[in-house]
């Protein structure tokens, strides 16, 4: 379990989407400080974030800004992006592109500021997945996220016994930039960063952002054409 109240939090891809409506939800917990990436850090708009600049598949770029915040107990591995390559038709590049961002980006975070947590005493990591981690129908997003998944798992073994917790994050669709282009039910990002912060607070293991993905994550059970129909014969 770990407070949020007096932490010192940092949060990649806080400028907006998900990552903004967590920096909004720290400060109203009580976090002490918390450091909001983004590319360009001046879009970084809450009066009291620390901007930081960060690319996460750049690693002098995660170094730096690791460097900056040597505080820190909490990490928020948020930021992600989607290209949803095919992988049978789009150039090889924009599948690896994916992988990049969304699984080795947040390992190069994971690996900067572990170092950090235990200095400061032990803390908390949170991973966003997505029930696309689960559900294979968003090609390279898909893959990368599934990756993600099984890092965090490995991560929390080897983590939990140097004091730092794991959480991971599942989710359907959220009310952003990302899934703008998407005719969906959606989650609103507040009512996402309040469980994400609830599991932290409590040492869940792994939060369940909606109905969709508590369906799917007990479909994995099943036979595949239950989570594929059109496979059913
Ligand atoms: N929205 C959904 O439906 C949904 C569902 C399941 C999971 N998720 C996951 O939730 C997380 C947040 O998504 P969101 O919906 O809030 O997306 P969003 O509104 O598109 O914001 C994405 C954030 O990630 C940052 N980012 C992307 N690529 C980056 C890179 N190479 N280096 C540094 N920062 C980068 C962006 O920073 P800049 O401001 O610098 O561009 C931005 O802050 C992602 O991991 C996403 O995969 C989202």
């Amino acid at each position: 379990m770990t407070a949020l109240k007096g932490a010192n939090v940092f949060v990649t891809g806080g400028s907006r989407g998900i990552g903004k409506a967590l920096v909004e939800e720290l400060y109203v917990r009580g976090a002490a400080k918390v450091y909001a990436t983004a590319r360009d850090p001046r879009t970084v708009t809450h009066p009291d974030a620390v901007p930081v600049a960060l690319e996460v598949t750049d690693p002098a770029s995660v170094a730096a800004a690791a460097a900056q915040a040597e505080d820190v107990t909490v990490l928020i591995n948020n930021a992600g992006a989607v290209v949803g390559a095919s992988f049978l038709d789009s150039p090889i590049d924009d599948v690896r592109r994916e992988f990049e961002t969304n699984f080795y980006g947040p390992l190069l975070l994971t690996r900067a500021f572990v170092p950090v947590i235990e200095r400061n005493g032990g803390g908390h990591i949170l991973a966003m997945h997505s029930v696309l981690s689960w559900l294979a129908l968003g090609g390279s997003y898909s893959a990368s996220k599934a990756a993600l998944w099984s890092q965090t798992n490995s991560l929390r073994l080897e983590l939990e016994p140097r004091g730092i917790s794991v959480t991971g994050l599942h989710m359907g669709y959220v009310d952003t930039d990302l899934a703008a282009g998407v005719d969906a039910p959606k989650s609103d990002p507040r009512d996402i960063a309040v469980l994400a912060l609830d599991g932290v607070e409590t040492g869940a293991h792994e939060v369940l952002g909606d109905d969709l993905t508590r369906q799917v994550k007990a479909g994995l059970a099943g036979e595949l054409a239950g989570l594929y129909p059109q496979l059913a014969k």
